[in-house]
């Protein structure tokens, strides 16, 4: 499985690396993305409404292309994605991630009132686990790592406590070490503290 996964992130990175730069084609994956109602539970231009969907606007495009060729090929397991990423083509899932990369990210629409406590917990907590360090200090993500500035608290909450128990693997196991033994409450003002970073554009 380790050497699955390694094979197709080497796979994955060399096919980013050596696609020429028109490949990729964000107006292609508009099209895409409306014929298979992405919007439908992620939400009109990639803000998502809905409780644990994440938003996918201003996602770095490579971290979107790695999830869903994770789903297509059920190393991520996660429904409805695994279903719904069946048959999609590799230029498919690489003008989809263009698409929703071009979204300018914002506020989760359901952000709960700051708490000014939890989000301060959650700063401190971010700079001694070195989120910032990967993540970017601004969160915003860069490659294969995800932005988490402004993602719904809900879903950051739920996605944490997956890697923390084992439930969610990427292609390393970076985050499953990050969170390893985190406890609940810890988790709750991380992602608190994240929702309520600045949704800023690259
Ligand atoms: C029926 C609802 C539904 C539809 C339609 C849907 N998704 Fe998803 N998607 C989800 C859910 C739920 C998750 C989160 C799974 C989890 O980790 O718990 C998700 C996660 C993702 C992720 C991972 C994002 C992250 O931050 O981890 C990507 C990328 C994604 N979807 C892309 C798409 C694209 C592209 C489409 C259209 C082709 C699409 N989705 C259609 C429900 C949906
Ligand atoms: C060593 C680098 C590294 C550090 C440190 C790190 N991350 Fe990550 N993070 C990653 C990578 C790489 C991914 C994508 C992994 C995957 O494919 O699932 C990720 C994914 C995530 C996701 C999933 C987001 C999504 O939309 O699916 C969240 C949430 C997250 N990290 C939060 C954090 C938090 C909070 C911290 C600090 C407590 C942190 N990370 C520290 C590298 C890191």
């Amino acid at each position: 499985m380790t050497f699955l996964r390694s094979a197709l992130l080497a796979a994955a990175l060399a096919a980013g690396a050596l696609t020429p730069a028109a490949a990729q084609d964000a107006a292609r994956g508009a099209a895409l993305a409306e014929a298979r109602n992405c919007a439908g539970c992620h939400g009109a231009a990639g803000i998502s409404e809905l409780e644990k969907i994440p938003s996918l606007a201003g996602q770095p495009a490579e971290f979107i292309t790695l999830q869903m060729i994770l789903f297509r090929e059920n190393l991520r397991q996660a429904e409805p994605m695994n279903q719904l990423s069946q048959g999609l083509t590799d230029q498919q899932v690489e003008d989809l991630a263009a698409h929703f990369a071009a979204l300018a990210p914002a506020p989760p629409p359901d952000l709960a009132p700051r708490d000014a406590a939890l989000a301060e917990r959650g700063q401190q907590l971010s700079a001694s686990m070195n989120c910032g360090v990967c993540h970017l200090p601004d969160y915003r993500g860069r490659n294969q790592i995800p932005r988490i500035a402004a993602q719904r608290e809900d879903f950051l909450r739920h996605t944490l406590a997956q890697y923390r128990d084992s439930q969610r693997r990427g292609t390393d196991t970076n985050m499953n070490a990050v969170m390893y033994g985190v406890p609940d409450d810890a988790i709750a003002a991380l992602a608190h503290y994240l929702a309520h970073q600045p949704a800023r554009a690259e």
